[in-house]
């Protein structure tokens, strides 16, 4: 007898891809698209329960192997890292970690320590250390924008997708940190437990996505 599997996806603009890309594949997603207020919905057609979870604990959910499938960006996995394999790059979600600063201003042109604020502290060290450049990083929990408009930064490590918040307030990115694309994660000991539901479950995506590029 087949095993349901069980996947956790990031609430939000990933989850309406996800259930989007899970129709195309045959999956009746309808529970998923009337969730009320449930956070876990048993697919009618397919073996799979769907849970809605926030990013970071998509990740901690994969870990500890409660869930075997998680759907997650790449900047959470990079942020947040962890033990899970990455098997697949859904091609939606994209954007860009990106250094921006004030229109204008010379980020490179000065020996004091730079401060920069991120939601990613993690991401913002790595590529800093990469650098060799010391910097005072300060974790700041959304519309980082206003660090550096209020001067507290003098530059930030953000998402850029359209480039709109930081043109609209008078930020400009001066350089690339990373890539951002939605990724689809597996448990390690349920890619052994499970490995044909798991194969059939990831063939049937890749089929999707194939007939899509
Ligand atoms: C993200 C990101 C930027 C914005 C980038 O913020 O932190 O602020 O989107 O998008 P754009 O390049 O298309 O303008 P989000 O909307 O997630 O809110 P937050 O800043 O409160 O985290």
């Amino acid at each position: 007898m087949s095993e349901r599997l069980r996947i956790a996806l990031t609430k939000g603009r990933l989850q309406d891809k996800s259930v989007e890309l899970f129709e195309a594949m045959g999956l009746d997603c309808s529970p998923v698209r009337n969730p009320g207020r449930r956070l876990i919905h048993a697919l009618p057609n397919y073996p799979l329960d769907v849970v809605l979870a926030k990013a970071p604990d998509v990740i901690t959910y994969v870990e500890h192997g409660v869930c075997d499938l998680g759907v997650v960006g790449k900047d959470t996995i990079l942020e947040k890292g962890g033990a899970f394999y990455e098997v697949l790059d859904l091609g939606f979600g994209r954007c860009r970690f990106a250094l921006a600063v004030k229109k204008g201003s010379d980020f490179y042109g000065t020996y004091k320590t730079r401060r920069i604020a991120s939601k990613y502290p993690n991401v913002t060290r790595t590529f800093f250390e990469g650098k060799g450049m010391d910097v005072d990083i300060i974790k700041i929990e959304g519309s980082v924008e206003l660090a550096p408009i209020l001067d507290l930064s003098d530059g930030i490590v953000d998402i850029v997708e359209t480039g709109a918040t930081l043109k609209e307030n008078g930020l400009e990115p001066i350089e690339d940190v990373a890539q951002v694309s939605a990724r689809l994660i597996v448990n390690t000991a349920s890619m052994k437990l499970y490995k044909n539901e798991i194969t059939d479950f990831l063939s049937r995506v890749e089929r999707e996505l194939g007939g899509r590029a």
